[in-house]
């Protein structure tokens, strides 16, 4: 049996919190020989609700839970942390402005990135799942000058997954069939889904599709991927929250243990200028993993048509920097 692996995870309370908890002390993430301790944190009215979900990992009596740490002060919470998922973020409310909402979201994450550089352990990986979640990375990133920047990376695998999905039932092939899905530019609806590189049982997926591909991309597949939250809020009448978690796990999971051999992975990264994507964003882009470090891939040919997608992606990313530039918050 390794030592316990300290697993921080922020907005504890929240819906996501309530899925990804018990998956993390159930050995989902780390494997059946890591012991993980939880180290909670929450705003100071969420607590209480926190310790009942405390009261719940308790009555599990998972045998991989080495103990459980709550609290509202990141420098506590984060001290020693091995892994940060940073889950909890100020959601956007009525007549919140665009603006507002990166300013709220910049506070939060200017502290936990503070926090994280002065009291994470070495090996500190961090995962952001908060939106807006590639510029709440970049905020964190920029706010820990000591921690290797390529530490942190914000949650496409969501989207990533829903691409799977979405091809799997079009082509009626299993998921385990899919292979080669892209995520590119920012966790939201300007995201670009890319199936020219996708392969079903090993088969161009263009060619899988048959004859309407084109069509189906355009005005089925891209679209439906990048909606998909909102239809599942308009369904379930809340956001997803055990989809959001399972991501949150395989995203984690894959970058410490391995993404699977002859495949990638869409994740967030620090842009080193690969494909054009400004250097320095925290963007989207399909790579390799393992043992807590990351690569792109690299020479994948880009055609106009999704030039043009990743290119509007990256000028949003581009733009939410430059107002949080403007904020004062990087
Ligand atoms: P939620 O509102 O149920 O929970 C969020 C929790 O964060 C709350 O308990 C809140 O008290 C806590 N929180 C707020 N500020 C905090 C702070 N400074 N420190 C610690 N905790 C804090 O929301 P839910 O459904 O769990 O979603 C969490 C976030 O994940 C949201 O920003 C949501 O938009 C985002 N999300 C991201 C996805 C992705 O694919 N990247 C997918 C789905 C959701």
């Amino acid at each position: 049996m390794n030592s316990p692996v300290k697993v921080a995870v922020t907005g504890a309370a929240g819906q996501i919190g309530y899925s990804l908890l018990f998956r993390i002390a159930s050995g989902e993430l780390l494997g059946k020989d890591t012991p993980v301790q939880l180290r909670l944190l929450e705003i100071t009215p969420a607590l209480k609700t926190l310790e009942g979900v405390v009261m719940e990992l308790d009555d599990c009596a998972f045998p991989l839970l080495a103990g459980v740490e709550i609290g509202d002060d990141p420098n506590l919470v984060f001290d020693g942390a091995n892994i940060a998922l940073l889950v909890g973020a100020r959601p956007r409310t009525k007549g919140m402005e665009r603006g507002d909402l990166l300013e709220a979201n910049g506070a939060i994450f200017t502290a936990q990135g503070k926090a994280l550089n002065d009291h994470a352990a070495d090996d500190i990986r961090i995962t952001v799942t908060g939106n807006p979640a590639n510029t709440n990375a970049l905020i964190a990133m920029s706010n820990a000058p000591d921690i290797p920047t390529e530490r942190f990376s914000a949650l496409t695998r969501l989207d990533h997954n829903r691409a799977i999905a979405q091809l799997s039932a079009k082509v009626g092939a299993p998921v385990s069939d899919i292979t080669h899905m892209t995520i590119w530019g920012n966790h939201s609806a300007t995201q670009y889904p890319d199936l020219f590189h996708a392969k079903v049982a090993g088969r161009n997926a263009a060619e899988a599709v048959g004859d309407d591909s084109r069509d189906w991309l355009e005005n089925t597949f891209i679209p439906t991927v990048a909606k998909r939250g909102a239809a599942i809020i308009e369904a379930r009448g809340s956001s997803s929250a055990a989809s959001a978690a399972s991501a949150t796990i395989d995203h984690t999971r894959d970058w410490l243990l391995g993404s699977p051999a002859d495949d990638w992975v869409s994740m967030a990264v620090r842009s080193d200028g690969s494909y054009g994507v400004a250097e320095g964003l925290i963007s989207s882009f399909p790579v390799t993993t393992g043992d807590g470090s990351w690569e792109i891939v690299q020479g994948l040919d880009i055609d106009d048509f999704s030039r043009g997608k990743i290119d509007a992606s990256v000028a949003e990313l581009d733009e939410e920097r430059t107002a949080v530039t403007e904020l004062g918050l990087i």
